[in-house]
């Protein structure tokens, strides 16, 4: 897949959720005139290496992206305007969290560019938001929703289940309701218990293995039903309405990361690189400093093996080699991918490899296995 996509990170949230292990902080008080003057540096800096490619997404991910400015964003995406050709139908996605966003900024961030939104919800019910952390209320996050439907053309909607003592009947109801808001998009992550959070802290237990499976299942089945294909493990949408931004990490495309933590994969002269930007909040805003590497063929390979399983689509032969000049089959262990096929978790044919459902299950490992 080509694209060319830009990823700016917002490293601050209202307060941080106990199972959260994102790049993010709480945070109240913000110099926008500060934010303003670094992304543009690091947008510049960018800008010299890679002013022939033709962006075609911006994504304002985080943290809580929706506690920027609509000013800063308007900047932001001016500042790339004015840097890069962008394509006529670029998409433009923004994170939002209820507790930062109301009619009239999502009027003026439609009015700055913004043409996606994600709307990071988690549960429709008081108990969970108010376990999970959530300082909103499901009251507040319809509102949010409805709202956010009669301004931007495609709306998304982040949830987390398998909390605990969440039964399949529980997931099943609550999903009804979900589908019920009938979104083109929906982003569903079953809960992980991230090392460093509060939730690891305290104990808390992501769901047994088979319960997991039948989440998974069922989720599977309900969304697909309702007119939704999974088109990757935790992202589900109409099709056509499919996030391009992030159908660019799964699918071997590039884009740059601006903004702490933010990671980019580009090419320039030939070479393949990968950056990482300094994750400290108060430091990247001071130097906009990033790690960098040229990744090797089979690094880069590999990467895109595991991203490009994660999806619907799976490894596009085509595609791999025109990226890495090689077979995907010359990254792998033939014994295994043969076993993987025989046991239903992988299909391999002339346009490529990808994962069963019931794969997805067990990606990781399958991945851990598979490469040589
Ligand atoms: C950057 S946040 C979305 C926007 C905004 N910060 C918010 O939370 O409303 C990304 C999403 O990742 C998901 N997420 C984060 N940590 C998770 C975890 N440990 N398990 C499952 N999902 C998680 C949540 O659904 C969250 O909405
Ligand atoms: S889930 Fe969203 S609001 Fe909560 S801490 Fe993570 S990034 Fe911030």
């Amino acid at each position: 897949m080509s694209g060319f996509g830009i990823y700016i990170h917002w490293p601050f949230c209202r307060s941080k959720c106990p199972y959260c292990d994102f790049a993010s902080r709480a945070e109240k008080n913000f110099d926008f005139q500060a934010w303003k003057t670094a992304y543009a540096q690091s947008l510049k800096s960018y800008a010299s290496r890679t002013e022939n490619k033709q962006v075609s997404s911006i994504f304002f991910g985080g943290g809580t992206p929706s506690l920027m400015n609509e000013e800063l964003v308007s900047f932001v995406i001016e500042t790339i305007y004015s840097l890069w050709k962008t394509k006529e139908d670029i998409e433009i996605s923004l994170e939002a969290n209820p507790c930062s966003i109301d009619l009239e900024k999502m009027r003026a961030l439609k009015k700055a560019g913004i043409n996606r939104l994600s709307v990071g919800v988690q549960a429709l019910n008081d108990k969970d938001l108010k376990f999970l952390g959530r300082l909103h209320t499901v009251e507040q996050a319809l509102e949010t929703i409805k709202n956010a439907k009669q301004v931007f053309p495609l709306v998304s909607a982040d949830f987390i289940y398998g909390r605990p003592d969440q039964s399949l009947q529980d997931w099943r109801v609550e999903l009804e309701k979900i589908l019920e808001l009938n979104l083109k998009h929906l982003s569903l992550y079953q809960l992980t218990i991230e090392e460093g959070t509060v939730f690891y802290k305290k104990g808390v237990q992501p769901p047994e293995e088979e319960l997991a499976a039948d989440l998974f299942e069922l989720t599977d089945r309900l969304t697909y039903q309702a007119g939704l294909e999974r088109y990757e493990v935790s992202n589900h949408a109409v099709k056509g309405d499919e996030c391009r931004h992030n159908l660019l990490y799964w699918q071997g495309g590039e884009w740059l990361g601006v903004g702490p933590a933010a990671h980019g994969r580009f090419t320039q002269d030939g070479l393949f690189y990968a950056t990482a930007q300094d994750k400290n909040p108060a430091v990247w805003l001071n130097n906009q400093m990033a790690e960098e590497i040229v990744l090797e063929s089979k690094e880069k390979a590999e990467e895109l093996i595991f991203m490009a399983l994660r999806t619907r689509e799976g490894i596009d032969r085509k595609t791999f080699f025109n990226v890495i000049g090689k077979d995907p089959e010359a990254f792998m262990d033939t014994g295994t991918l043969q076993d993987y096929q025989t046991d239903g978790f992988l299909i391999c044919d002339q346009n490529g490899i990808r994962t069963t459902a019931k794969g997805l299950m067990i990606l990781n490992a399958l991945c851990r296995t598979l490469l040589i």
